[in-house]
C-alpha cells in the first residue's frame, strides 16, 4: 500500500471511529431535542396492471433520505406503478406489495438501526418479491475506486440477508445544524476528509435515473 492510500485509509477509519463514537457518548451526554423531521407518509400512482403495489420504505436521521425516497417513489410511479412511500418504522404488513425499495442513511459505514432491523424482519417476505436497496451518504461524493470498494460495504450486512435486484447509492447532505455537539465534532473531521462544505449533495438527475432503470427490475 503506498503512502497516499495509507493516508486515505487513515482518514476513512479515523471518520467512521468518531462518527461511531458519537452513538456512544451521546449515550452518556445530555441530548438536545431530535431533529424535526417531515416525514413523508403517502401514495402515488395507479397500477394500471392490478398486480399489487410498490412499497419504498425508508430511514433518516436528518431528512435528506426522505426527499430521496419521495423522489423514487414518484419517478417509479410514472412507470405506472401504484406506489407507497413510507418509514420503515410504521411498516407492518407486506402482503399487499409486489415489489420493495429500501433504503436508509449511512450512520458509521452502515443502515441506520431500524433499516437494519426491517430487512431481518422480513426476511421471508423479502425473499419473495424483487427488493432494492438504496443508501444516502456522503462518502460516495468521493469519486474514487478505493472510496467505491469502501462504499460498496455499507450494504454488506443487508446483503447478506436479502440479495437485492439493484443497489443505489446517493449523495445525501452534511447539515451540521441539525447535529449534537459529538456528531458536529465528528462530522467536522469527516467532511475535511471529504473536503466538502455543509450543503445538500443530492443529485436529482441521479436519483431518477435509477429509479427509472430499476422501475424494470421491480416489474
Ligand atoms: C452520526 C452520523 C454518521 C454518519 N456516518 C457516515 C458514514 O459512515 N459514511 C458516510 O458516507 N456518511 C455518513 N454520514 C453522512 C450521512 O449519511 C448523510 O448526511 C446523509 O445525507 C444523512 O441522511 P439523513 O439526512 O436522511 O439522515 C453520517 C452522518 C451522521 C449525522
Amino acid at each position: 500500500m503506498n503512502r497516499r492510500k495509507f493516508l486515505q485509509l487513515g482518514g476513512v477509519t479515523l471518520g467512521a471511529a468518531l462518527l461511531s463514537a458519537t452513538g456512544l457518548t451521546s449515550a452518556c451526554t445530555p441530548q438536545p431535542e431530535p431533529v424535526e423531521i417531515d416525514w413523508i407518509d403517502t401514495s402515488y400512482g395507479e397500477s394500471t396492471m392490478n398486480n399489487g403495489k410498490i412499497l419504498v420504505a425508508y430511514a433518516s436521521s436528518t431528512g435528506s433520505t426522505v426527499g430521496v425516497a419521495e423522489a423514487i417513489g414518484k419517478k417509479l410511479a410514472e412507470s405506472g406503478a401504484a406506489v407507497d412511500v413510507k418509514p420503515v418504522k410504521d411498516v407492518s404488513d407486506l402482503s399487499v406489495y409486489r415489489a420493495l425499495v429500501i433504503g436508509s442513511a449511512i450512520h458509521g459505514g452502515q443502515w441506520l438501526p431500524e433499516a437494519v432491523k426491517f430487512v431481518q424482519d422480513h426476511k421471508t417476505e423479502l425473499t419473495h418479491v424483487p427488493t432494492a436497496f438504496f443508501m444516502v451518504c456522503l462518502t460516495v461524493l468521493k469519486d474514487d475506486e478505493q472510496s467505491r470498494t469502501f462504499v460498496g460495504e455499507f450494504l454488506k450486512d443487508v446483503r447478506a440477508v436479502v440479495k437485492p435486484v439493484a443497489e443505489g447509492r446517493f449523495a445525501g447532505a452534511y447539515l451540521p445544524e441539525k447535529y449534537d455537539f459529538w456528531t458536529r465534532f465528528g462530522m467536522k473531521f469527516f467532511a475535511g476528509y471529504l473536503k466538502i462544505k455543509p450543503g445538500d449533495y443530492r443529485n436529482w438527475e441521479a436519483i431518477n435515473a435509477w429509479a427509472e432503470k430499476t422501475s424494470l427490475l421491480l416489474a
